[in-house]
């Protein structure tokens, strides 16, 4: 089969991390940008080194030596694009959520269904240092049976948010910065299921009305009529479990990880804070400091550090590089990814690879279409549970993939 060619849809801040990873591997011949700024796309492409450019999505589904799209527009337009593409014959990878109501992720996987097309969804949390000691732990059977989960994701305004969204939005941008926090649930989420790989059932959540004088949290000022800038959920599991989620947009915290997983089973227990991690087990005279072993270096130059456009306070994060626990997992990544970037605790160059080696030999991804429903639906109904003043709602099945 011959490398497959894939065009990058939105050349923002976040996608810049990921063309020179679809750039440099082995089994991916043409990369292609696509921005509907022009300015941009000219700017952005030529920094980036790609010669094939568009400026209308419509031009990329309409060519057919593209074989995928990886999607990296705002959060909101991510399904009604897959759906397209799909619907197009391309495969799709997407960053997350990968959508924001229940009708869309219905809609993505009768698409896989029907077209057979690769769909991942490039949920970042799974190649977390901490998720990956969760799972190993999982897998030993070391928790024993769950018990409880948190995840959290923690990301104040103030820390590269508001130059994030003018970026995205321009002059308009209070509109979009007020995004409902649950409907960007699936770090959180995932942190949780894709360890157990059990599903929440149920939802009831509370929203935190916002009283900053930013005057982004303001029903008569966003586009989702939205004023909740927090919002905490609790789920039943449906292996007799529950958990906690929480997504927090104005929270006094800043610096180390703003995602993070805490997890207690029968028989052992791992929690995890912005700047710390313990593993104990029932038997265990106190815990274990497992820190050193999650907690992720910069294989950045210094070249590479100046080359990410982002606010500063967000550029550590978008060039994190890997943390102890990774490494035995990088002898299937391409040679050509030992001395490139990687950001977003560890999890770049695995979900590049992840995708290109799905679409190449056919196999299911990391992250496939159901497993992105099952993180992402809590918090669409977690958002209208906040909203009905936390009433309790009920999360439906998406299912598994058929064998
Ligand atoms: N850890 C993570 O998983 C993580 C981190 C950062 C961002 N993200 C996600 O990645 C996505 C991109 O984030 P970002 O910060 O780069 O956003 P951004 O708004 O900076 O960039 C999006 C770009 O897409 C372009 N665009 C919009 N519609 C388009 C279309 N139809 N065709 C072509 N281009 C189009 C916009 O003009 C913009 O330049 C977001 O959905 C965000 O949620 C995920």
């Amino acid at each position: 089969m011959k490398p497959i060619n894939v065009c990058i849809i939105g050349a923002g801040q976040f996608s810049q991390c990921f063309v020179p990873l679809y750039q440099a591997h082995p089994l991916v011949g043409e990369v292609s940008l696509c921005e509907v700024l022009p300015e941009r796309l000219k700017a952005e492409g030529d920094r980036l080194g790609v010669s094939r450019r568009f400026t209308r999505y419509a031009d990329v589904l309409a060519a057919r030596d593209i074989d995928a799209v990886a999607i990296f527009t705002q959060r909101w337009s991510h399904a009604p694009m897959a759906l397209e593409a799909l619907n197009a014959g391309k495969h799709v990878y997407c960053a997350v959520p990968a959508a924001t109501t229940l009708e869309e992720l219905h809609a993505l996987i009768d698409a896989v269904e029907r077209t057979g097309l690769t769909y991942m969804m490039g949920e970042t949390s799974l190649y977390y240092g901490s998720r990956l000691f969760m799972k190993e732990k999982w897998d030993a059977g070391a928790f024993g049976r769950f018990v409880y989960g948190e995840g959290e994701y923690y990301h104040d305004m103030t820390h590269g948010f508001y130059e994030a969204f003018q970026y995205s939005g321009g002059k308009d941008w209070k509109q979009t910065a007020s995004y409902p926090p649950m409907l960007y649930p699936t770090h959180s989420v995932s942190m949780v299921l894709s360890v157990t790989s059990a599903r929440a059932t149920k939802v009831a959540c509370l929203g935190y009305v916002d009283r900053h004088d930013d005057g982004v949290f303001r029903k008569e000022v966003s586009r989702w009529q939205n004023n909740f800038s927090n919002q905490t959920a609790l789920l039943q599991t449906n292996d007799g479990g529950a958990m906690r989620i929480n997504e927090f947009r104005r929270v006094g915290q800043s610096g180390g990880r703003s995602v993070r997983g805490r997890l207690y089973g029968t028989d052992g227990a791992f929690e995890e804070q912005t700047n710390g991690a313990l593993w104990t087990t029932r038997d265990m005279d106190g815990s274990e400091d497992v820190e050193p072993l999650i907690h992720c270096q910069g294989v950045h130059t210094h070249e590479q550090w100046e080359a990410i456009k982002v606010d500063v306070a967000l550029k550590g994060e978008f060039t994190s590089g890997f943390a102890e626990v990774h490494q035995k997992y990088r002898a299937r990544l391409p040679d050509a990814y030992r001395t490139l970037p990687n950001g977003h605790e560890g999890s770049h160059q695995f979900l590049t690879d992840d995708f290109v080696t799905a679409v190449y030999h056919g196999r299911l991804p990391t992250c496939h279409v159901w497993d992105a429903a099952r993180y992402n639906a809590p918090g669409i109904l977690a958002h209208a549970s906040s909203l009905r003043d936390g009433e309790w709602l009920d999360i439906p099945d998406f299912d598994s993939p058929t064998p």
